[in-house]
Parts: C-alpha cells; structure tokens; sequence
C-alpha cells in the first residue's frame, strides 16, 4: 500500500532523513522504533505531505504521491493522528470529529460519527463539549477518532500513548488492535517499543535518520541490539 523510497527530507540546511525506505502492505500493522530526534515524526510528516522532501518517492497505492497537496493525500486515504495529539481545544468534541471528515465527498460522514460515538463512549458522552475540557486519554481518543472520520485506508500514529498512565496506554494498544482487526493498515511510531512490537507484524528501527534494522514484530522483539536499546533489557 504504502511505499518509501531513498527518501531524504531537510529542516533548512540540515538533512535529517538520510535516505528511508520502507513499505507497509495492506492490512500490515508496521511499527517504526527510534529514540527521540531520530526522524520518526518527520517521515510521518513528510508521508502525510506536511514536511518537504528533497529526493526519493512515496508511492501510495501504486501512485507517486510525493508531490501532492496534504489534503489530496487524506482524500485519497492517508490520515495521520499527530504527536501530541493537535486537537482543536475550543471546539467541540463533535467539530473536531466532523473537521475529521472534511474532505469527503460521500453522505456517510453521519453515520461514521455514530460509530465514532460507539467505539469511543467517552467521546458520545461529551460530545458537545469543548475538546479542551477532555482528560489525555479522551484528548488521544479523539485524535484518532478524528482521523478515523476520513475512512482512511492508511493511518499513521505519531506516539499516541505519549504522557499517558499505564490504564490509559493499555487502552490505546487496545484501540490498535481493534483497529487492526477491522482491517486497517497502520504504521505506528511508539516509544513503548515492547508494546508496540508485540501488536505490529513488522517493524523498522531508525536511527539518526536511517533504518537500521527491519523484521517481524517477534524477531526484533528478541534482537540482541534492539533489546538493549529500546527495551531497556
Ligand atoms: N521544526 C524543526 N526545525 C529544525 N529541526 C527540527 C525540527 N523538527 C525536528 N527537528 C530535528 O529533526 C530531527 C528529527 O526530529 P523528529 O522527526 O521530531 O524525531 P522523532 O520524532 O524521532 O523524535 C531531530 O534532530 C530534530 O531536532
Ligand atoms: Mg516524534
């Protein structure tokens, strides 16, 4: 589905992807593993079409995308839930979910918000309020919420389980596999890489802006390197 070729991307003049590839097929959960400032949030930026590149290709359903306008990418299947979250504090639970849904075309945007307010109860419950009033969890809730409201075939997680408690995380990873079980394709950035490796079915390790590793999930989780890195064993 999604294919990243010799991909380098530059803040100014400091390059800071050296040259990524990697692919995610259809119905793959992918995880990308890397300590902070390794430029796991940038190619998520730059395959969403939020942060320039400067060489290589993303291919997305067999079309090159590199060149598109970001909301041409979420139009075409491409949602991304950013680090941080990024929600729209003043507006309410239920703008931010309907901002979600902004480039559809299609009449199914009501019924996908009643499906939004299923699998997130919390989120039907407050659905008039405003984002701001929500607890972290609810906050990351809605980020993903929001981006399930553009019936993406791809969706890609910046560090959702960042600053929340353990209760809360176990939650999300839950979320994921829910997801995953409904067929959707997702790369997934995660600190917790134990957790995140135990759900997807292959990851990359990156560092300093090169993949230095790739395998399933299983065999990275017993990587000697990996282990003592990003796993704290
Ligand atoms: N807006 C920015 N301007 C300049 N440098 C940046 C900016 N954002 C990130 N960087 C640098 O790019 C590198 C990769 O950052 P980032 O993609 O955020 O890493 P990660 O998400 O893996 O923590 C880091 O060295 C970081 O300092
Ligand atoms: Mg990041």
């Amino acid at each position: 589905m999604l294919a990243v070729s010799n991909l380098t991307s530059r803040y100014g003049r400091i390059e800071v992807l050296h040259g990524i590839s990697l692919e995610v097929r259809t119905g793959e959960v992918v995880t990308l593993v890397g300590s902070n400032g390794a430029g796991k949030s940038t190619l998520l930026r730059a395959i969403s079409g939020v942060q320039p590149v400067s060489s290589g290709s993303i291919m997305f359903d067999e079309q090159a995308i590199g060149k598109w306008r970001p909301h041409v990418r979420v139009a075409k299947g491409i949602a991304q839930v950013p680090e941080g979250r990024q929600i729209f504090t003043p507006l309410t639970v239920d703008e931010n979910l309907r901002l979600g849904g902004i480039t559809r075309r299609d009449d199914g945007v009501s019924a996908d918000l009643a499906e939004m307010y299923a699998m997130f109860p919390a989120l039907g419950e407050f659905r008039n309020k405003t984002a701001g009033t929500l607890s972290g969890g609810q906050q990351q809730m809605l980020a993903i919420g929001r981006a399930l409201m553009a019936r993406p075939k791809l969706l890609l997680l910046d560090e959702p389980s960042m600053g929340l408690a353990p209760v809360l995380v176990e939650q999300i990873f839950t979320t994921i596999g829910m997801l995953k079980a409904r067929g959707l394709t997702i790369l997934l950035v995660e600190q917790n890489a134990n957790a995140a490796l135990a759900i997807a079915d292959r990851g990359y390790v990156i560092e300093t802006g090169r993949i230095v590793t790739t395998g399933t999930g299983k065999e990275l989780l017993s990587d000697e390197r990996v282990r003592n890195a990003y796993l704290g064993l």
